[in-house]
C-alpha cells in the first residue's frame, strides 16, 4: 500500500501517554495530567443542562460555524470589561473546540510551507505538530532559568525574511512565567520590524497569582492589528472536557481562521455554548473563589515540596510548577520521573518533552497542583519519605 502522510508519520506516542500508562500500573498519584481531578462550578453543569432542554429552539442542531452570537457578545464584553480591548463578535471573534483547534486554525490560517515559526522552548506540545502539519519551520528560542526569560540576542537572531509566525502563551505552561510588559514590548518592536504575527495563547489569563497581573500582547501599541487572542474555558472554569475556545484577531484575519474551521470540525457543541455564555456574564462572582482556590493549593504545593526538600519555581499563573531535580538525582528529568512512579507513587511530566534545541528540561520535572486537597497531601507525604 502507498505510504501515509509523511509529516503525521513522524509524530509518536508521547512521553506523556507512555509515563501515564506507567502511573496506572504503579497506582501513582498523578500530578502529571493538566487537568483538575475535581469537577467544575455545579452551578455551570446546571446552566448546561438547562440549555440541553431547549430543544424547540434547536439547540440540539448545528450551531452556527462562527459560534452562537449570546457567546461571541459575551466574549466581546469580557475583553471590553478587563482589558479595554474592543473585538466585534460579527467578524473578529469565532468559537472553536478548544484552545487547542484555534492553535490548529490559526497556524493552518497563517503559515504556508517554508515560513518559519517561532517558538519558545519549553512549549505547550501542539504548537510543533500544527507548525509541521502546516509545512512550517519552527524556530525555538530557550527560556533561561530560573526566571524563565529570553536572551534577547537569541531572539533577534531566530528572526528572519522567512519569520511569519510567534507563539507566545503567558501564562505560560509549564513553568507559570508571565511574561512582563517589557519583555512583549522587546516582541512587539521586532513584530513591527519584521512584519510578523503573534499568536497570543492565553489559557490561563484569569490563573495569577498575588499581585501578577495578566496582560493581552494586543493591548500594546501597534500589536492588535498583527494578533491573534486565543483562550478558552477549560482552565478558568475547571472544565478542561467542555471544549470551549475561540480566537479574536482582526476581521482578514478571522476569515482566514473561519474558513479552517469550517472545513475541519465546522461547528462546536451548541447547547455548551449557550451555557459559557451566560457563565461568562457572571465572571465577576466568580473569579475571586477561583483565584482562592488556586492560590491556596499553590501555597500548599509549595510549601510541601520545599519540606520535602526540592526548590520549586515559584509560578506566577498556571497550575504548574517546575521542580529542579537536580539535588535530589543524578539522573535526568524522564528517569527521575520514572523513579518518582515506581518508589513514590508520584507521577510528574519530564518537561525535556517540551523542549526541541535546548538541555534545560531535563533538569526539571513539571508538577500539576490543580488536584483535591486529599490528592495534593498524598502526593506530598509519598514524596517525603
Ligand atoms: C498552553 C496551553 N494552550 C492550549 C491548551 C489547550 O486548551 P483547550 O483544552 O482549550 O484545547 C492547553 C491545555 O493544557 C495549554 O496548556
Amino acid at each position: 500500500m502507498k505510504e501515509l502522510s509523511k509529516v503525521v508519520e513522524g509524530f509518536k506516542e508521547s512521553i506523556f501517554a507512555t509515563l501515564s500508562k506507567k502511573a496506572r500500573k504503579n497506582e501513582a498519584i498523578n500530578l502529571g495530567q493538566g487537568f483538575p481531578d475535581f469537577d467544575g462550578p455545579a452551578w455551570i453543569i446546571d446552566l448546561a443542562k438547562k440549555a440541553l432542554d431547549k430543544g424547540e429552539q434547536h439547540v440540539n442542531q448545528y450551531a452556527p460555524f462562527e459560534g452562537v452570537m449570546p457567546l461571541r457578545e459575551a466574549i466581546s464584553k469580557n475583553y471590553q470589561k478587563y482589558y479595554n480591548l474592543d473585538y466585534d463578535p460579527q467578524t473578529e471573534i469565532t468559537v472553536v473546540n478548544g484552545a487547542t483547534e484555534a492553535i490548529f486554525s490559526t497556524i493552518l490560517a497563517i503559515v504556508n510551507p517554508g515560513d518559519e515559526v517561532i517558538i519558545f522552548e519549553p512549549f505547550y506540545d501542539s504548537y510543533l505538530a500544527s507548525i509541521k502539519l502546516a509545512g512550517g519551520i519552527p524556530v525555538p528560542v530557550t527560556l533561561k532559568t530560573r526566571e524563565f526569560n529570553w536572551d534577547l540576542n537569541e531572539l533577534k537572531e531566530a528572526f528572519s525574511s522567512k519569520t511569519k509566525l510567534v507563539i507566545l502563551n503567558s501564562p505560560h505552561n509549564p513553568t507559570g512565567k508571565i511574561f512582563s510588559t517589557n519583555e512583549v514590548e522587546e516582541l512587539g518592536t521586532l513584530l513591527k520590524k519584521h512584519d510578523a504575527y503573534l499568536m497570543s495563547d492565553e489559557v490561563y489569563e484569569f490563573l495569577v497569582f498575588g499581585e501578577n497581573k495578566h496582560i493581552p500582547p494586543a493591548t500594546h501599541a501597534g500589536l492588535k492589528e498583527r494578533t491573534i487572542t486565543i483562550s478558552s474555558i477549560g482552565k478558568t472554569f475547571g472544565l478542561t472536557g467542555w471544549k470551549i475556545g475561540w480566537t479574536c484577531a482582526p476581521k482578514h484575519l478571522t476569515h482566514a481562521i473561519r474558513m479552517v474551521h469550517q472545513f475541519n470540525t465546522f461547528s462546536v457543541n451548541q447547547p455548551i455554548q449557550h451555557a459559557v455564555a451566560e457563565a461568562l456574564e457572571k465572571m465577576d462572582d466568580y473569579l475571586p473563589e477561583f483565584r482562592a482556590l488556586y492560590q491556596k493549593k499553590r501555597d500548599y504545593f509549595l510549601e510541601g515540596m520545599k519540606k520535602c526538600g526540592y526548590d520549586p519555581i515559584e509560578p506566577q499563573g498556571t497550575y504548574f510548577v517546575m521542580v529542579p531535580i537536580e539535588t535530589h538525582t543524578t539522573l535526568e528529568d524522564v528517569g527521575y520521573c520514572m523513579e518518582l512512579i515506581e518508589t513514590r507513587k508520584v507521577a510528574s511530566i519530564p518537561p525535556s518533552a517540551f523542549y526541541i534545541k535546548g538541555d534545560e528540561g531535563k533538569k526539571y520535572l513539571r508538577f500539576c497542583f490543580a488536584k483535591k486537597d486529599e490528592t495534593l497531601q498524598s502526593a506530598l507525604e509519598n514524596l517525603s519519605r
